[in-house]
């Protein structure tokens, strides 16, 4: 049993319910998909709580944009950046500052594993955006109908399973190419040997699909199970609120879900 973490975006109440929620149901192996910083007003805190609670985790785009250098965000998520870095380069302590920064210049693109699913084993890829451009891909539902496609030549690239983040918007994508919100599976992806599944978890620090709870998913055997917890986002709001350069749409975004 594990459960895959993305998107966090320096939103400590949100993680920290999460991993409250997480350590409630006895689950010891936490995964993380990347966006562990920006936009939110708590990236020290975000990072230390991944560096010590993930096995491991791929480069986010927001990652790669305060490691190395914003590439195509807007301004409010460029300003959000640029001010995690100065957050992050002002650490009086060595120790803490190298470990943040090697973790966040070490970030793998993808990763991949065997998991054991009971009778069968499952092929399991791992990265923030898509299985062909892993930082930087938006891979919407709508895709499914405006450009099916490029949903089909995204499976191409898919073994079996690949978890992704990035849009923030939870849900299953089969190659037919089809979408279904966790809602429309009722909360569980049953992963089969002779099926393809591209698997958003959606994003625990800001979640865009207008339900405003942290989400999340954990695999028991053969089962995906999509998680939402609640979380205090008015305290969040506040702290964003309070730092002028982070752009007040942040925190108005956290209470509406979007
Ligand atoms: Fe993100």
């Amino acid at each position: 049993m594990f459960a895959i973490l993305s998107d966090i975006h320096s939103n400590l109440e949100a993680l920290t319910a999460v991993l409250e929620d997480i350590e409630k149901r006895g689950i010891k192996t936490i995964y993380c998909l990347g966006d562990v910083i920006g936009y939110g007003a708590n990236p020290k805190e975000c990072l230390d709580l991944i560096i010590e609670k993930a096995s491991w985790c791929v480069l986010g785009n927001h990652d790669y944009a305060v490691f190395y250098e914003p590439t195509n965000f807007n301004y409010g998520a460029e300003q959000a950046s640029f001010w995690t870095r100065e957050v992050l380069e002002a650490e009086l302590r060595r120790d803490l500052s190298d470990r943040r920064w090697r973790f966040l210049g070490e970030l793998p693109m993808r990763w991949s594993l065997d998991a054991d699913m009971g009778n069968s084993k499952a092929i399991m890829e791992f990265v923030h955006a898509s299985p062909r451009r892993p930082i930087n891909e938006y891979i919407f539902p709508d895709d499914v109908y405006t450009n099916p496609a490029k949903v089909r030549l995204l499976f191409e690239r898919v073994n079996h399973i690949c978890f992704v983040g990035h849009t923030h918007m939870p849900g299953v994508f089969l190659d037919e190419p089809d979408f279904y919100l966790p809602s429309e599976l009722d909360g569980v992806y049953p992963i089969r040997d002779d099926e393809k599944a591209i698997i958003n978890i959606g994003s625990v620090g800001q979640p865009r699909d207008k339900d405003n709870r942290a989400s999340y998913v954990y695999v028991n055997k053969n089962n995906v199970h999509f998680v939402r917890v609640k979380y205090d986002f008015q305290t969040t709001m506040k702290k964003i609120s309070a730092v002028d350069r982070l752009d007040n749409f942040h925190a108005e975004r956290l209470r509406d879900g979007r």
